[in-house]
């Protein structure tokens, strides 16, 4: 019996979906616990690939059950057409396999214009993935946003919500197209959403989703003193909103802590924490990137890591491993054991540069400052030129690949547990059990 988290230690899309999947293998529960369709987590098992950005990825294992957890920031139109899209591809969901915490916020449409509005007045663009998540979060700390309780309190409950819910939208997307309109903008106008059709799009989604609606921690207080509990985390350590690039951040706190919060269980219950690193570096949307590698070499990294968006399809920034930044975030994560995944991908470049300081100010420092930004990469050179293939174990490894997992150990103090050598769950390998 254990409880597990299983959080990014980079920018996101470290292979958190294939690392909680794995984990999911014994396990009896596992939830999503923070952020909502801004993520993308692949899976590929049984020789299919499965993209979820709000189903858990233990979805696909029909024995475990699934569940998405309070802190989450739901679009229910993106769930409604996950849901029927991965019954259509086979996979079982109903009502003793998934549950939807009745506590967990709603995205709807005017979130999503928020996000574009909010976007369109920053100087600094955060390049969000337009999902709606930073509006969704910051009308939760207002303390009107609906829940998917609301969903199930008829029509009159739900009218009076959405009415509160929708005034500022309104008042911000008149202010916002006169503005637009007084600068000439290139900027599509933001549309008048009555209450009306929000209210129709609840009608249209909340069919599919209805009855996974509840209380989420009964099955938790199950499942907790008979089997392991995982909790997957989304975005990343870098990408939270206290301790990451702020304001190049996401809206939530994706750190281990938050994760755990997110989910409705306590850290005295937790029993690991997995950090979740790619071999090398990558980054979509804006904000400081220190390993960033431009050019061909880039283009090659980008390329053999198949570095393009789940959720947005947009070309993901690509840079060398940056050990400083996983170190930084080893306490605040509480990090346990470590899932390197892509040791593939990096092993096919003949040296391989890893950031072990970083110049700032003058000094070398192995912290990240604040203005991160200012910091300039110190790399020792590893030997790559390897090939993972048919490896089934850490000693079946070359040489050189694992002088480089052993050098990770070694930098951050914090043990690897597993290693990604390709996309699919056969391809991983347990260094440590
Ligand atoms: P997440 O958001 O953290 O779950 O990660 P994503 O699924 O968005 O991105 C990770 C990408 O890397 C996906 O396309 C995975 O299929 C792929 N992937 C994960 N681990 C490995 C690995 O060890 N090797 C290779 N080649 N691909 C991997
Ligand atoms: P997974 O779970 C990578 C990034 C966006 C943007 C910033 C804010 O798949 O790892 P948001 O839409 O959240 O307001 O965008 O955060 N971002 C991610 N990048 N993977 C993700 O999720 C991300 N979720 C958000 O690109 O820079
Ligand atoms: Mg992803």
């Amino acid at each position: 019996m254990a409880v597990k988290i299983v959080v990014g230690l980079q920018y996101g899309d470290e292979g958190k979906g294939r690392a909680s999947h794995y984990e999911s293998k014994k396990a009896l529960v596992v939830i999503r616990a923070t952020g909502g369709a801004n993520a993308g987590h692949t899976v590929v098992a049984n020789g299919k690939k499965y993209a979820m950005h709000l189903l858990p990825s233990s979805i696909i294992r029909p024995e475990v059950i699934s569940l998405i957890g309070p802190g989450v920031v739901a679009d229910i139109k993106i769930l409604a057409e996950e849901i029927t899209q991965m019954r259509e591809a086979g996979v079982q969901i109903e009502y003793n396999n998934f549950g939807i915490s009745e506590r967990a916020h709603l995205v709807l449409p005017h979130h999503k214009q928020l996000d574009r509005l909010y976007e369109m007045l920053k100087r600094e663009k955060v390049g969000t993935t337009g999902r709606g998540i930073g509006p969704a979060y910051e009308e939760k700390a207002r303390r009107t946003n609906l829940r998917m309780y609301d969903l199930l309190q008829g029509e009159k409950h739900l009218v009076s919500k959405l009415e509160e819910n929708l005034k500022v939208y309104e008042f911000l997307a008149e202010k916002a197209n006169e503005f637009i309109k007084e600068y000439n903008l290139e900027e599509t106008i933001f549309p008048r959403i009555c209450v009306e059709e929000e209210y129709q799009h609840c009608l249209k989604y909340i069919s599919v989703i209805r009855e996974f609606i509840g209380d989420i921690s009964e099955e938790i207080d199950y499942a907790i003193t008979r089997g392991d509990i995982i909790i997957e985390g989304a975005q990343s350590f870098w990408l939270d909103n206290d301790h990451g690039d702020y304001p190049m951040s996401t809206s939530s706190n994706p750190n281990a802590s938050g994760t755990a919060s997110g989910a409705g269980i306590g850290p005295t219950l937790v029993d690991e924490v997995i950090g979740v690193m790619k071999a090398y570096t990558s980054r979509v949307g804006n904000g400081p990137f220190v390993c960033k590698i431009d050019g061909e070499v880039s283009e090659q990294l980008r390329k053999l890591g198949g570095e393009y968006g789940t959720t947005t399809g947009r070309p993901r920034d690509v840079g060398w491993l940056d050990l400083v930044m996983i170190n930084h975030a080893k306490n605040p994560s509480g990090l346990t054991c470590l899932c390197v995944n892509h040791l593939d991908t990096i092993g096919k470049f003949d040296t391989i540069p890893v950031c072990v300081a970083y110049r700032y100010k003058g000094k070398e420092i192995q912290r990240v400052p604040i203005d991160k930004e200012k910091c300039k990469p110190v790399y020792r050179n590893f030997k790559g030129g390897w090939s993972t293939k048919g490896a089934t174990s850490f000693e079946e490894l070359p040489k050189e690949a694992q002088d480089y997992i052993n050098f990770i150990e070694e930098y951050v103090g914090v043990p690897v547990k597993y290693i990604g050598i390709g996309p699919d769950e056969k391809q991983t390998i347990i260094k440590q059990s």
